[in-house]
């Protein structure tokens, strides 16, 4: 008896990390990050945030880090589970990959934003590459 539960918590154990790498694939958890940079900088777009060049360059990294791990984020036949993403991005993978590094060059185009006057042009730029990638490669 002992010795069956012991087992069974060496199981349970075990069994969680493996769980857990098997849904950092293709899922929509990372991306919600990106969600609340772009809602961050909007703020300051709009004037409900005061502008700070280092919040705006710290973003942008993160932004950055995003669409160079973008297309490694999704390896063939990744999608299983609560995925949005579309089959489309394996028929077109260079595709994706090319909105992926557009997004890249806006970021480091962003990152380098010093006043609030130049961020609305900055953030536009890295948005456009957003609805780009996800109006042909995510589920509407
Ligand atoms: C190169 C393609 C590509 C680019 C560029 C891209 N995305 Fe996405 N995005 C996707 C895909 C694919 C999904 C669906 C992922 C999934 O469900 O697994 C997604 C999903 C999302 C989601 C939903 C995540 C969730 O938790 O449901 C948000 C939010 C998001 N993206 C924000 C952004 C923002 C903001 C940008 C621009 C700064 C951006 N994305 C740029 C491909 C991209």
């Amino acid at each position: 008896m002992a010795r069956s539960i012991s087992f069974l918590a060496f199981a349970v154990m075990f069994a969680i990390p493996a769980q857990t790498l098997a849904h950092s694939g293709a899922t929509g958890i990372v991306k919600k990050d990106v969600g609340a940079v772009m809602k961050e900088l909007g703020a300051m777009v709009k004037g409900d945030a005061s502008f700070d060049a280092t919040v705006v360059a710290r973003r942008a990294g993160d932004l950055k880090a995003h669409a160079a791990g973008m297309p490694a984020l999704f390896p063939e036949g990744s999608i299983h589970g609560p995925s949005e993403a579309l089959p489309q991005i394996w028929k077109n993978f260079e595709g994706f990959s090319r909105i992926a590094s557009d997004l890249e060059s806006a970021a480091t185009a962003l990152s380098s934003v010093e006043d609030a006057a130049a961020l609305p042009a900055a953030l536009g730029a890295a948005g456009k590459t957003c609805k780009a990638c996800h109006s042909d490669y995510r589920k509407p």
